[in-house]
């Protein structure tokens, strides 16, 4: 069996750590999938920055899309972000040229997912996006393989580790919302534009991809109903705390009697309730089944590290299933079985 070969288009905060991450683990990934898992081609706007990286013998490109089509890649793991532009252009010139695509972009799934899965099952190729939501956390994962005995009727949490981490400091330590945004951007967990994590946007996007997965629908970015945290006031927090409550920005989905209902808002949650006690930067989903019973995943949400970690699992599985022959469908069934997201007006 040959190598996967992958090109990284994108070597920011998740691209630097996923690099660093292959080179790493190099045996273990080779025990787990039984290929070689090389990087052959990088692509990023800066060719010059130093980013602390041994790119020797790695081929360069400056535009993601040529990295695409280059025939010295299997797998192109898109770690440029956006739902349009250079991303959007990069995965689909991956698909169409027959490519396995990793990535990390939920804004690109949600707006375009069911477009791009239906590119990829037609190609025969894998569209694998475990990192697009609740970073380190295997949630994808869970809801494509561990759930097939069961009918979900709600998926809910704490899906943008930017807010959570802004909420969190602002209670324990009254610093402004403004200074704790800051130091998010610092720490590498917010969006490129921070007006996606603390608006919602970005728990309306991972939202729509966990619906999509524990119902069986089309993703449907436009469907979610969003608010976001920017003006919750420390005023808001102390109100909250002295009546027992903490504020949490919950992403919530849920089959009603008038179809799936997807919702962001700041929430009150009990001081005693367990989503209450997840703090900082960590993300909690939990899924509401009717054979398991209640089950919540913990874990960190977002930087570098975290969400290298999911990647890297996805980069795996595409090596592992490529050498048995077998490629799984994007949302964990054909698009045929696929019904439109009903909403809720
Ligand atoms: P960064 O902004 O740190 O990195 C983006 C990278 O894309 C940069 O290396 C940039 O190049 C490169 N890039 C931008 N435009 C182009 C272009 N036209 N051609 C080639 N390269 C380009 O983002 P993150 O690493 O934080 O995020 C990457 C993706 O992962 C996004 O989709 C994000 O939503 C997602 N994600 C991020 C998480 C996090 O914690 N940060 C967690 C989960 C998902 P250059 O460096 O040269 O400027
Ligand atoms: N900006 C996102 C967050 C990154 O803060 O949760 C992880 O998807």
């Amino acid at each position: 069996t040959h190598s996967l070969r992958l090109g990284v288009a994108g070597l920011g905060t998740v691209g630097a750590s996923v690099v660093r991450m292959i080179a790493r683990r190099a045996d273990a990934l080779f025990a787990a999938t039984g290929r070689e898992i090389r990087i052959t081609a990088v692509s990023s706007r800066d060719r010059n920055r130093d980013r602390g990286l041994d790119l020797s013998g790695i081929q360069w490109f400056d535009d993601p899309v040529a990295l695409a089509r280059s025939g010295a890649v299997d797998c192109v793991v898109e770690l440029i972000g956006g739902s349009e532009g250079p991303a959007k252009a990069t995965v689909e010139a991956a698909l169409a040229s027959g490519k396995h695509v990793v990535t990390a972009n939920k804004a690109l799934l949600a707006h375009h997912g069911a477009a791009l899965a239906k590119a990829a099952e037609a190609a025969g190729v894998a569209l694998a996006f475990e990192a697009s939501v609740a970073g380190g956390i295997p949630v994808v994962k869970a809801l494509r393989e561990g759930l097939p005995g069961n009918a979900v009727s709600r998926v809910y949490g704490i899906l943008n580790g930017t807010c959570n981490y802004i909420l969190s400091r602002m209670e324990r330590e009254g610093l402004t919302f403004e200074a704790c945004l800051k130091d998010a951007q610092a720490l590498g967990y917010a969006e490129a534009d921070p007006t996606f994590d603390v608006e919602g946007f970005d728990t309306a996007h991972k939202l729509a991809i966990l619906t999509s997965l524990a119902f069986g629908t089309v993703v449907d970015a436009e469907g979610v109903s969003v608010e976001g945290i920017s003006r919750v006031q420390p005023l808001d927090l102390r109100m909250a705390d002295e009546l027992g409550y903490r504020i949490k920005l919950l992403g919530v989905a849920q089959a009603t009697a008038a179809g799936i209902e997807q919702r962001v808002h700041p929430t009150m949650v009990p001081k005693s309730s367990a989503i209450a006690q997840v703090m900082g930067v960590t993300n909690a989903v939990t899924v509401d089944a009717d054979a398991v019973g209640e089950l919540t995943l913990i874990g960190p949400g977002a930087g570098g590290e975290a969400t290298a970690s999911a990647v890297v699992a996805d980069i795996a599985d595409v090596a592992a299933n490529m050498a048995a022959g077998r490629v799984r469908p994007t949302f964990g069934r054909p698009s045929a079985a696929l019904r439109p997201a009903e909403r809720v007006e």
